[in-house]
């Protein structure tokens, strides 16, 4: 049903999958990553598998999404990061100058063994429901590699964006690089669609993603299309970069929980999916409201018909969420959108 959607073929209700499905509001994700570091973790084929799967046994979501990290191919390459438990992604050396530049070296077929096998045991297991794949979206990678962590202003990112245009440039082509041969890699492997994260973009004004971040982005979705697999693009916060963001390439945008689905639709513009977009914070709210919220999204998305909408939420699932209210979620949102 995912794929059906995802190329606005008629589909008898609307599928659902959940960023962030696996992870620690799961107890059996919390049980068996006991005792090894994130990173290492994408790292063991079978537990990417268990993981991987975890969420698709247990709530009934339409597609299953890789269990890895936007750092990976990263760490692939030779950088030394770490993903730190509460805090996320942290860099030991930032890359702040072309010297630095040297140290992100091309991502290579051969360089992720472990991404190939743990790919092609999931879609052995997964039969006829999809895995999406997914990378990182250049201006989300650069942002880590630039500040060295997560941060709230990107202000070293955005000092190089305005400042040293050139070596901005010579960044993101690097790292589309990177996420191209990601998103190969995991395409090759048996992912029948990718969703490509730039979850900091929305930082930026339309005309600087324009500028400084689109032709990147752009270069990782035309890197891709000759496989034909659906091609997602999501970003928080991009109310004013919708259009943009659909133009780089994207089949299907992703859309936060403060842009309503029906004026998404006008800024992306016809031709192109939707996905999204109830507020994680909902979650927390008693089920009936959950419902309602959730109709409220589904009778939006009808403005691009039914098909070519993806229920999903507007960011991540958090780790307090109860798992129940999400597997209830998921039912409501199949019988609510049968037609
Ligand atoms: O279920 C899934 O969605 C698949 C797995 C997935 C992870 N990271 C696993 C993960 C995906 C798609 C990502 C992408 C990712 N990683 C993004 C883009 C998505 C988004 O949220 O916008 C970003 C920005 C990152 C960087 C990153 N990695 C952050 C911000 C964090 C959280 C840090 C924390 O502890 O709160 C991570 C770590 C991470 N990636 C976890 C998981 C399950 C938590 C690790 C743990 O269990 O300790």
């Amino acid at each position: 049903m995912f794929l059906r959607a995802a190329r606005f073929e008629p589909v008898p209700y609307t599928p659902v999958w959940f960023m962030r499905q696996a992870g620690r509001s799961l107890p059996e994700y919390l049980k068996v990553r006991e005792g090894i570091p994130m990173l290492e973790s994408c790292m063991r084929p079978e537990l990417v598998k268990e993981i991987t799967l975890q969420p698709v046994r247990r709530h009934g979501v339409d597609a299953a999404i890789f269990f890895s990290d936007i750092v990976v191919p990263l760490k692939a390459v030779g950088i030394d990061v770490d993903i730190k438990p509460g805090v996320g992604p942290v860099i030991a050396d930032p890359i702040r100058s072309f010297d630095d530049l040297q140290r992100l070296r091309p991502l290579e077929p051969d360089d992720m063994p472990y991404i190939t096998e743990a790919v092609g045991l999931l879609v052995d297991e997964l039969g006829t429901t999809p895995l999406i794949g997914f990378a990182g979206a250049p201006f989300t990678l650069a942002s880590y590699l630039i500040e060295g962590g997560p941060s709230r202003t990107y202000e070293n990112t955005k000092a190089m964006m305005y400042g040293e245009p050139e070596l901005w440039a010579a960044l993101v082509d690097r790292l589309a690089q990177i996420t191209s041969a990601f998103l190969k890699i995991q395409i090759e492997a048996g992912a029948s669609a990718i969703q490509l994260f730039d979850s900091w973009a929305g930082a930026l004004a339309p005309d600087e993603y324009r500028r400084s971040v689109l032709p990147a982005s752009s270069k990782v979705f035309d890197a891709v299309a000759p496989y034909g697999v659906p091609r997602i693009h999501f970003g928080v916060n991009t109310g004013e970069l919708l259009g943009l963001m659909g133009q780089a390439g994207a089949d299907i945008v992703g859309v936060d929980w403060r842009v309503p689905l029906h004026l998404a639709a006008e800024r992306v513009g016809p031709g192109k999916g939707l996905q999204g977009n109830l507020d994680p914070a909902v979650l927390f709210a008693p089920t009936r409201v959950v419902e309602t919220k959730a109709r409220e999204v589904l009778h939006a998305a009808q403005a691009i018909g039914d098909s070519g909408h993806i229920f999903n939420l507007g960011h991540g699932v958090m780790p307090s969420m109860d798992p129940d209210a999400l597997t209830r979620l998921v039912a409501f949102v199949h019988e609510a959108s049968a037609r």
